[in-house]
């Protein structure tokens, strides 16, 4: 599917956006085996959540959605996953296969798990290696660290273990395994990533304890069904916080976004290059803060950007480099090696899009250098089955000069199911 972009005079006005991506998976998978019944309010159906509900639905699940985006989960309890018949297809979606290899390294039941074609090229070893360590019979072709993997049923021990990268889902799929081990487990982690696996499970009933970077969970018996109301992604709110400090004259409020300080890492990186940001009406639910963020187009000032702020605004480094090109300064953005084994590789991805609208940008290494304040031309550009290239392409055809095409836009489903709808809507 193709759609074309034109320049926008300004963006008024007030929106939401979907609920949050990881919030949303989790709610199902910790529903799933938590005892009782889970309602899930303001869920995400975007393509990768309602993969994740697929496949509890083939382990014995019922999900029943008693409105558009209100989701009862009817947990069966710790032990109660139920052998799925055929092999889980995890689609797209890296959330949904990391934590079930967890999950299923653990059951009382063999299971076989793969996915899309971006999903088979991103490496799974990140979490086998550790799961193997707990136990975990896990075996792919030529053991090559890669879906499809088929996992047997096995007894866990609990490890001690530093993760190599920052990574909520290498620290969720560990978490989950304890859950099921004999022994608790000791998670050390490079830098602070999502908190959302501790945070919820701790609401289920599941004794975990955090100090800093190190994580201490512990085996449990049973966990109980909770009600979650998801706040909105901030990680989708990114791109209409980008727009409306980039568009001239406009005014955005983005209402019911999720500030959880693990994901706030943009509206940081935002403020330091000068962003009008503002916040207003925070509160808390579930342990998750959420609040209505006001942009206001803003002259941007370059900023480095590495370290540990990297793990808390990685999904938002396209839109952010975006951000770049119409700042004042060169932008330098280090310490994202992970970029690479996204849904695309998005220091390639994005360096190739930015160079296609004209702007001046090197791929490095572990990030990318942008030149600032260029002027970007329209563009022909394919979102690599990628759904925030896409998104990060559209948001530049609204600053561009001329007509941009994107190609692949389907992709947008999987975390923005509205998202050109959203566009016109705030269109002055
Ligand atoms: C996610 C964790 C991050 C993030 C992804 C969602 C999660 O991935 O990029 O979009 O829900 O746990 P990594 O764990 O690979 O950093």
């Amino acid at each position: 599917m193709r759609i074309n972009i034109n320049p926008v005079g300004r963006l008024n006005g007030e929106l939401s956006v979907p609920g949050d991506k990881s919030i949303s998976h989790r709610s199902i998978m910790f529903g799933s085996i938590a005892k009782g019944k889970s309602v899930v309010t303001n869920f995400l159906t975007g393509d990768d959540c309602m993969t994740t509900i697929s496949a509890f639905k083939q382990m014995g699940i019922l999900v029943d959605f008693i409105a558009p985006t209100k989701v009862i989960v009817h947990g069966r309890g710790l032990n109660g996953l139920l052998t799925p018949k055929s092999t889980i297809d995890a689609g797209n979606s890296g959330t949904t296969a990391r934590l079930l290899i967890g999950l299923l390294s653990a059951q009382r039941f063999k299971s076989s798990i793969t996915g899309d074609a971006s999903l088979l090229r991103r490496p799974m070893k990140r979490v086998i290696t550790p799961l193997i360590l707990m136990n975990a019979v896990i075996k792919g072709y030529d053991d090559n660290g890669y879906l499809p993997l088929h996992i047997q049923e096995s007894k866990l021990s609990g490890i001690e273990y530093k993760l190599p990268v920052a990574s909520a889902q290498v620290k969720s799929a560990l978490i989950l395994a304890t859950l099921y081990a004999d022994s608790a487990s000791i998670l050390t982690e490079p830098a602070v990533s999502r908190n959302h696996t501790e945070m919820m499970l701790k609401s289920f009933g599941a004794l975990i304890e955090v100090e800093g970077n190190k994580i201490t969970i512990f085996p449990a018996e049973e966990l109980f069904a909770q009600d979650c109301d998801v706040p909105g992604d901030i990680s989708s709110a990114a791109f209409f916080i980008t727009a409306g400090l980039l568009i001239p004259n406009s005014i955005l409020t983005i209402k019911n976004v999720g500030l959880n300080p693990t994901r706030t890492g943009i509206l940081e990186a935002y403020k330091l290059m000068g962003a009008d940001i503002s916040i207003e009406n925070e509160s808390t639910s579930g342990g998750e803060v959420r609040g209505d963020i006001t942009v206001k187009s803003s002259m941007l000032k370059a900023i480095s950007i590495g370290g540990s702020i990297i793990p808390r605004l990685i999904d938002e480094i396209p839109i952010i480099a975006l951000a770049a090109t119409q700042a004042i300064g060169t932008t330098i953005i280090r310490d994202a090696q992970e970029l690479k084994v996204k849904e695309s590789n998005r220091i390639d991805a994005v360096a190739s899009m930015l160079k296609k609208f004209g702007a001046r940008i090197e791929a490095t290494d572990d990030g990318m250098i942008i030149h600032g304040h260029t002027p970007l031309n329209g563009a022909s550009i394919d979102s690599m089955m990628d759904h925030r290239i896409a998104m990060t392409a559209a948001i530049g055809g609204l600053i561009a000069k001329g007509e941009t095409t994107v190609t692949g836009w389907e992709w947008v489903k999987i975390s923005f199911p509205g998202f050109y709808e959203t566009i016109k809507m705030l269109e002055c």
